[in-house]
């Protein structure tokens, strides 16, 4: 599980106001890796000799390149650990844990339905492209702030799919105005009509993958409840060990026996069925 990445690209992604950045990396680590997976990264300064920042920080597999031997990270600079990432160079070999956690599950048939909030985005196109090549269908809705931080956070690639794309913007620069979860709300009124689904979809079913704000997905995961459409959620939470010895990303979730239960996002997350999750509690 410890290995290494050696840096093939490490540059800005997008605008620079934006602070995003893609990493590519070369290593057995693409061998295995599964979309809704993570890796936790060494982020330590190579240039002075510390141990500061101590803790790795977790980063989810935007692309998965078996034949490549190489994965992609897409991040936003948020703090010291990804300042000190984008400082990465062509060549250097960075320290890896992963690949972690529990991902998506792959459908077997049906329509499978991304949603998406801000950079919540990232880990979605890995499972896109592993469930596209199954030659299943895939639709996605995605919200952000506004026209350019979709431009510089990758709707280029989404748009190459060819896919079908639901985009919402808070200021309407691109696609509908408001949330993206309104967007949902209203295809799933539009197929099923006003009553719950009781039927399933002629020609198969739809489930539905979400990765964004605690918020989007809770609304998401109502949504599901409501229309019978099942809903996987990938939750994000503060992390230490990455590997389930320091209890330091625990959330609550419900079992079927309605007794609250705790699991570690890093070992048996991050991806949760979004009906079992808690969400108060949790987020
Ligand atoms: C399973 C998982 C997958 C992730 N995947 C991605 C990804 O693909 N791309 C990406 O850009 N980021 C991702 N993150 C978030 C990323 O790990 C944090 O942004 C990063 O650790 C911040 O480190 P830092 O040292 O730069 O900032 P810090 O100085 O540690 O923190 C800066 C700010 O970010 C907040 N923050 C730090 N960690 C988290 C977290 N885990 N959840 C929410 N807020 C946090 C802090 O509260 C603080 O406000 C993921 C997190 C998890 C748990
Ligand atoms: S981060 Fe240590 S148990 Fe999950």
């Amino acid at each position: 599980m410890l290995t290494e990445g050696q840096v093939v690209i490490n540059e800005r992604f997008g605008d620079e106001e934006q602070g995003l950045w893609r990493l590519v990396l070369k290593g057995p680590i693409a061998k295995t890796a599964q979309p809704g997976q993570f890796v936790a990264i060494q982020v330590q300064d190579s240039s002075i000799s510390s141990f500061d920042p101590l803790l790795r920080r977790p980063i989810s597999l935007a692309e998965i390149s078996p034949d490549r031997d190489e994965i992609t990270l897409l991040y936003r600079v948020a703090g010291r650990g990804t300042e000190i990432l984008a400082r990465a160079r062509c060549g250097e070999q960075l320290s890896l844990m992963g690949p972690l956690g529990q991902g998506f599950s792959l459908p077997e048939e049906g329509e499978l339905w991304l949603i998406a909030g801000g950079i919540g985005i990232f880990p979605l196109y890995a499972l896109a492209q592993s469930v596209l090549a199954r030659g299943l269908t895939v639709r996605l809705f995605w919200g952000g702030e506004n026209q350019s931080f979709l431009a510089s956070a990758g709707l280029f690639l989404w748009q190459a799919l060819g896919i079908p794309l639901q985009l919402s913007t808070l200021d309407g620069s691109l696609g509908q105005k408001g949330l993206v979860t309104e967007q949902v709300q209203e295809r799933l009124l539009q197929l099923f009509g006003q009553t719950k689904q009781e039927q399933p979809l002629s020609g198969g079913q739809i489930s539905v993958a979400t990765c964004g704000p605690a918020k989007m997905m809770q609304a998401v995961t109502k949504l599901g409840i409501e229309f019978q459409v099942p809903v996987e959620v990938s939750l994000e939470e503060r992390m230490g060990c990455a590997v389930g010895a320091c209890l330091g990303c625990v959330c609550t979730l419900i079992d079927e026996a309605g007794t609250l239960i705790h699991k570690k996002v890093c070992l048996d997350g991050p991806v949760f069925r979004g009906e079992e999750v808690v969400w108060d509690v949790s987020c």
